[in-house]
């Protein structure tokens, strides 16, 4: 099921091409799927219990959490599907919502049911799902965290007229942003007092220990305690400075840039950008809030005038961009 000779080493190098920073999400969740298909391996050798780490990721929108989880399964070729936790708390049917999650793994699997077996389900927003005091238990979020730690525990499921598929085997990874998270953990007592020196090492041990999720600190957040203890795995995702939004544009195989200096090309034209463009398009994306998510629009706009203006002029060679704030050259052979 792993190809011989991944490791979460080489699983991380692979995320390296694609998704920029979060070296410790990529981290932890190499080394839980890694574990994770290792143990379905062995269970299935010796016929032994599989004790499941389903893994929970949190951190701010656009960060690249449903990209991680993504650029994951297509590594390990497993399939893969994400579902939207809200939609599972608005409707009053979880069970054929799950069961339609399901069927789509199912048809990414090809229709085979071992393979579906063995897949992927991301369930984004999770953090909405959380218990509000009051509200009736059937429409809450609490009743769809009760039928999904179900199936995240592992149960067959109906799906379709005939077919079962158990979910034993299959890795959930849970998202969320949990906006007030930090609140909740600055409140709970840190590691602090233990530091006594200034020494570097010891203050970044400290700094890892403080920045850890705790199942009390979910529990506290709204999610209720069974649940969390499905998640034993946790990740955090970090905002993105400004120095990564400009990487994730330059960067990765299909970053932005890449993608159109290639359609410039095919118009017979060389782009050039300068670095402090991108810079400014990542003040801007910062203002934003939104991640990285709002990075392609800005480009866009950037480049729309000048795709549009090209094809008239096929005396045009090179274009080149300085900033946001001057016109672009033209220059003509
Ligand atoms: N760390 C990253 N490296 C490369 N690209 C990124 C990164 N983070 C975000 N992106 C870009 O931004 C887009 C949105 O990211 P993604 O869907 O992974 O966000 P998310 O963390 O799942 O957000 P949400 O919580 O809103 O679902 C991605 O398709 C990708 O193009
Ligand atoms: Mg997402």
């Amino acid at each position: 099921m792993l190809d011989d000779g991944i490791k979460p080493s080489s699983i991380v190098r692979y995320l390296d091409q694609y998704v920029i920073g979060q070296d410790d999400a990529k981290k932890i969740l190499s080394v839980a799927v890694y574990a994770h298909y290792r143990k379905i391996a062995k269970a299935r050798a010796e016929q032994t219990e599989l004790a499941k780490s389903n893994v929970l990721l949190i951190g701010p929108s656009g960060t690249g959490k449903t990209l991680l989880c993504e650029t994951l399964s297509r590594v390990l070729k497993v399939p893969f599907v994400t579902a939207d936790a809200t939609s599972l708390a608005q409707t009053r049917y979880v069970s054929d919502e799950i069961e339609a999650i399901l069927q789509r793994l199912l048809d990414k699997g090809g229709g085979d049911v071992e393979r579906a077996q063995r897949g992927i389900v991301f369930i984004d927003e999770i953090d909405k799902l959380k218990a509000r005091p009051g509200e009736p238990r059937a429409v809450s979020g609490e009743s769809v965290q009760h039928a999904l730690l179900k199936i995240m525990e592992g149960a067959p499921v109906k799906v379709g007229n005939a077919q079962f598929v158990d979910t034993t085997n299959i890795l959930f990874i849970c998202g969320g942003a949990f906006v007030g998270i930090e609140d909740i953990m600055a409140q709970t007592h840190g590691y602090g007092f233990i530091a006594t020196s200034d020494d570097d090492d010891n203050q970044k041990i400290l700094d890892r220990l403080n920045s850890r999720v705790k199942p009390t600190d979910l529990f506290e957040f709204g999610l209720i305690p069974e649940f969390t203890g499905r998640l034993p795995v946790i990740a955090r995702f970090q905002e993105l400075s400004r120095d990564m939004l400009v990487r994730i544009m330059t960067e990765p195989r299909n970053c932005i840039y890449n993608q159109f200096r290639e359609i410039f090309r095919n118009e017979g034209v060389e782009l050039t950008v300068e670095r402090r463009v991108f810079q400014q398009i990542s003040d801007l994306a910062i203002e934003y809030k939104t991640g990285a998510r709002s990075l392609r629009g800005l480009f866009e706009e950037l480049i729309t005038p000048i795709l549009y203006a090209v094809p008239d002029d096929p005396g045009v060679k090179k274009v080149e961009i300085d900033s946001l704030f001057t016109e672009p050259r033209y220059v003509r052979a």
